[in-house]
């Protein structure tokens, strides 16, 4: 079917074709019953094609940290849509890629300045897991293939990172994509932990578990761990006090890679550039993408310890070709614009040392929800928050997408995973919209059986 003007952004439902669309992690056949259309955005606000302001409490997908349309990254965008559209990575270069690498390398932890642009976070996770192979072939122990996750863990949908990542419904469809990776478990533990602010204070002795799987497997034959330093798409669980160190110390003792999955605390969502520097916790390398570049333009990246760089570096005599990896778009201009743009947005608004100032109103914000319906657990850290509810007997889920499209008919956009909301705001966010955004959410609840 043909659109009068498929490029207009105010057409309703009723006037759109929506068979055509394969819809990603999405009901398809419950949504196009009924679907919700977002069609514009500024600041703090989606509008609906009807017209409708939603208040955006999850800042799209985890990504837009610095808020909807901002000019200077808008600008940016399209002046280089007009200066040069595409250029090519591989051996060639442009300006604005190396530009960005450095824009990036300014906010990383001292030492980890050398860095990989992909598109998504699955392809940095893809990336990351190639690079801790490539390194220890390139010392010499090219055994160390084993890659270890964790339960419940989300590392994006490529083979790789399914492969690694835990949430069982993502990987059931899936098995087995390889034989080389392992799990620890995970660090949820609501019996001792229900409620805390901030990170929970039972649970660092499951990093000891570790050990166990360097026993099992032998350290010469583990490559890399990754984990999330706060799970976030598995519904916001937290590192317990002390894990995330004893962790690092335990790779460190077997000549183990740690690799931070910082797809969603990248770039100022826990008050800090990083989850790594947070929690005062170096990893050897990081997964970013999402708020780089305020996810204007799709992108990612991989942040590599320089040592690590160097080593797969030199490993190929000069003239060789050092990493058989890369993407067309690896640095495409636009998306390398809006990494520059934002990266100077975030500075000249100091939108992390924001995000941290206002974190302590949002977390009483968020606690005040204790008492409200159905809730069974609370739980925060910096602007991200997960609300878990009791599942509704034989139906897992479908009580928080029940509430999840209330918010939505009422004006808020929140997300859900299995039984839990998961908030996580732009970082310009007011006092005033944290209590719409927790009150709108209580009254939602109210209204579920
Ligand atoms: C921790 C983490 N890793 C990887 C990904 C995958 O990123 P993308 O959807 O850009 O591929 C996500 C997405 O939410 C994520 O949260």
């Amino acid at each position: 079917m043909k659109l009068e003007n498929p490029t207009t952004h105010s057409v309703s439902a009723d006037a759109l074709a929506l068979e055509h669309f394969w819809m990603p992690f999405t009901a398809n056949r419950q949504f196009k019953q009924a679907p919700r259309l977002l069609a514009g955005a500024k600041d703090m606000h989606y509008t609906t094609p009807e017209g409708r302001k939603i208040l955006d409490g999850t800042a799209g997908l985890w990504c837009v940290n610095a808020g909807h349309c901002r000019a200077p990254i808008v600008e940016a965008i399209q002046r280089q849509a007009a200066t040069m559209d595409f250029a090519p990575t591989f051996q060639m270069g442009h300006p604005l890629v190396f530009e960005a690498a450095t824009a990036v390398a300014e906010v990383t932890p001292e030492g980890m300045d050398r860095v990989f642009f992909t598109n998504s976070g699955s392809e940095s996770v893809d990336t990351a897991m190639k690079i801790a192979l490539a390194y220890h072939r390139a010392r010499g122990e090219p055994s160390r293939r084993l890659i270890i996750g964790r339960e419940r863990g989300y590392h994006g949908v490529n083979f790789g990172g399914t492969a690694v990542g835990g949430i069982p419904g993502n990987r059931k469809t899936f098995p087995q994509l390889m034989a080389i990776v392992d799990h620890l478990r995970s660090t949820h533990d609501m019996a001792r932990n229900a409620h805390s602010r901030g990170m929970p204070a039972h649970g660092a002795e499951f990093a000891d578990e570790l050990e166990r799987l360097v026993t099992l497997h032998d350290a010469s034959n583990i490559a890399a761990v990754i984990v999330e330093p706060v799970a976030g798409s598995t519904g916001v669980l937290l590192p317990p006090k002390g894990y995330l160190e004893r962790l690092r110390e335990i790779c460190t003792k077997h000549g183990i890679l740690l690799i931070f999955d910082e797809v969603i605390t990248g770039f100022g969502r826990l008050g800090t550039p990083f989850a790594a520097d947070f929690f005062n916790v170096r990893p050897d390398m990081m997964t970013v993408a999402k708020a780089i570049n305020n996810a204007a333009i799709p992108m990612g990246a991989v942040i590599v310890d320089n040592r690590i760089h160097d080593t797969v570096i030199d490993a190929t005599p000069v003239g060789g070709i050092e990493f058989m990896h890369g993407y067309t778009y690896s640095g495409h201009p636009m998306a390398a614009a809006a990494v520059i743009a934002t990266q100077q947005l975030y500075k000249d608004e100091q939108t992390f040392a924001r995000a941290a100032a206002i974190a302590p109103y949002f977390e009483d914000a968020v606690h005040s929800l204790r008492d409200a319906r159905h809730v069974i657990d609370v739980r925060n850290l910096g602007l991200v928050a997960g609300i878990e509810l009791a599942p509704r007997a034989g139906a897992p889920g479908k009580r928080a997408y029940e509430a999840f499209v209330k918010c939505f008919e009422m004006g808020v956009l929140v997300r859900t995973t299995g039984d839990i909301f998961a908030l996580s705001p732009p970082l310009i966010i007011e006092k005033s919209h944290i209590d719409q955004l927790v009150s709108m959410l209580r009254d939602a609840l109210g209204t579920v059986e």
